[in-house]
């Protein structure tokens, strides 16, 4: 079975082929080509959803031609054509969504919508050998910061979720604050390694709380006041580039601190023996390593995306595409695009 995978829900436009190999646990990643917007989208400090939508438009036939010849096949060889429904930018969704249910229709195959976060949330199983396995998976992108009790494919129960701004998204409205470039994650990556991560004490909200929700938005405000404490003028431009460092490396290591301890808590809640992270924030150095650290005390096996795969891809659709076209769970062609879509079978809590 060979799944066209296409994803174009925010700024990346992207086509992945994956083929199911007889005899193996895995199928293999024929080919992930990304196209991405960002340098366009910097221009402006963040996404434009109308320029990202017709830069979807223009872009994705030659990375779908690309996509193809790195593959070594034809159009015609597609069995299963999948593609991103949701969660995203409407504009941007339609996109992709319409181009894989037009080839599907017009190659008389099967069409599957995909969940973004199903996508993100299963990446991390496209390189493991041993394939996907019940575990506790810690979704940490742009848009979504969610703990959820995996059990198996489609089997997902949501243990945690962010009140207000996701995990990225705090990286990227710090950054904005601190006049950084969009996307603000791997910014602030970079500046933190040559920061003292103790200078500033940022706050760590929820972290002692019984839940496993987390909450961010107050991140930023405690940057907003801060500010105007190292220079006069509050003006990021203003600081020298060591108080940069230490407040990127404080920052980091507040967010980082709170998604590991609640992503610890879940583990000792589910007794999962294997943590899953995925989405853009886990290509981030320093939760990597110290999320290594954490696992390794508790004899947890870690399954980390390769840095290719953490941020927006079209293999990871290719991949949720594939578990869910091996039990023939297809989509309707009227299959609608929803800019809210929710994780299906996570929507309740335990
Ligand atoms: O998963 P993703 O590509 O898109 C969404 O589905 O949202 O994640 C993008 C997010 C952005 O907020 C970006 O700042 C963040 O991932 N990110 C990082 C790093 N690289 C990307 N955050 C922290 N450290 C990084 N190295
Ligand atoms: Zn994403």
């Amino acid at each position: 079975m060979l799944v066209l995978g296409i994803e174009s829900s925010c700024d990346e436009t992207a086509v992945a082929l994956m083929e199911e190999v007889a005899g193996q646990v895995q199928p293999a990643l024929l080919s992930s080509v990304i196209s991405t917007q960002i340098p366009l989208h910097r221009l402006y400090g963040g996404v434009i959803p109308e320029l990202a939508s017709r830069n979807h438009s223009a872009n994705l036939p030659a990375v779908l031609r690309e996509a193809l010849e790195k593959a070594g096949r034809s159009v015609h060889d597609v069995d299963v054509f999948a593609s991103t429904a949701g969660p995203g930018l409407v504009a941007a969704l339609l996109v992709g969504n319409t181009a894989a249910k037009a080839l599907a229709l017009a190659a008389k195959k099967p069409f599957i919508a995909v969940n973004h976060l199903e996508g993100h949330m299963l990446s991390p199983f496209i390189t493991r050998p041993e394939g996907l396995t019940p575990h506790l998976a810690l979704v940490v992108s742009g848009g979504h910061s969610l703990l959820v009790d995996v059990r198996g494919a489609g089997d997902y129960t949501l243990l945690g979720r962010s009140r207000d701004d996701a995990a990225g998204e705090a990286f990227d409205k710090v950054a904005k604050m601190l006049a950084l470039p969009y996307p603000g994650g791997p910014e602030i990556d970079k500046l933190a390694a040559e920061g003292d991560p103790t200078r500033f004490a940022f706050p760590r909200p929820m972290m002692h709380e019984d839940h496993l929700d987390f909450s961010f938005s107050g991140l930023k405000t405690a940057v907003l006041y801060t500010l105007p404490k190292l220079t006069p003028s509050g003006d990021p431009h203003d600081l020298d580039r060591q108080t940069m460092c230490d407040l990127c490396a404080g920052v980091r290591q507040a967010i980082i601190d709170v998604l590991i301890h609640k992503a610890m808590k879940a583990l000792k809640k589910t007794r999962h023996k294997v943590l899953a992270v995925s989405g853009g924030v886990s290509c981030n150095s320093a939760l990597r390593e110290q999320l290594k650290s954490a696992c390794e005390r508790r004899r947890v096996e870690l399954v980390l995306p390769p840095n290719s795969l953490t941020t927006d891809n079209a293999a990871m659709i290719a991949f949720a595409g594939l578990l869910r076209a091996r039990s023939g769970d297809f989509s309707p062609l009227d299959t609608p695009v929803d800019p809210n879509l929710k994780l299906a079978g996570a929507q309740t809590r335990k």
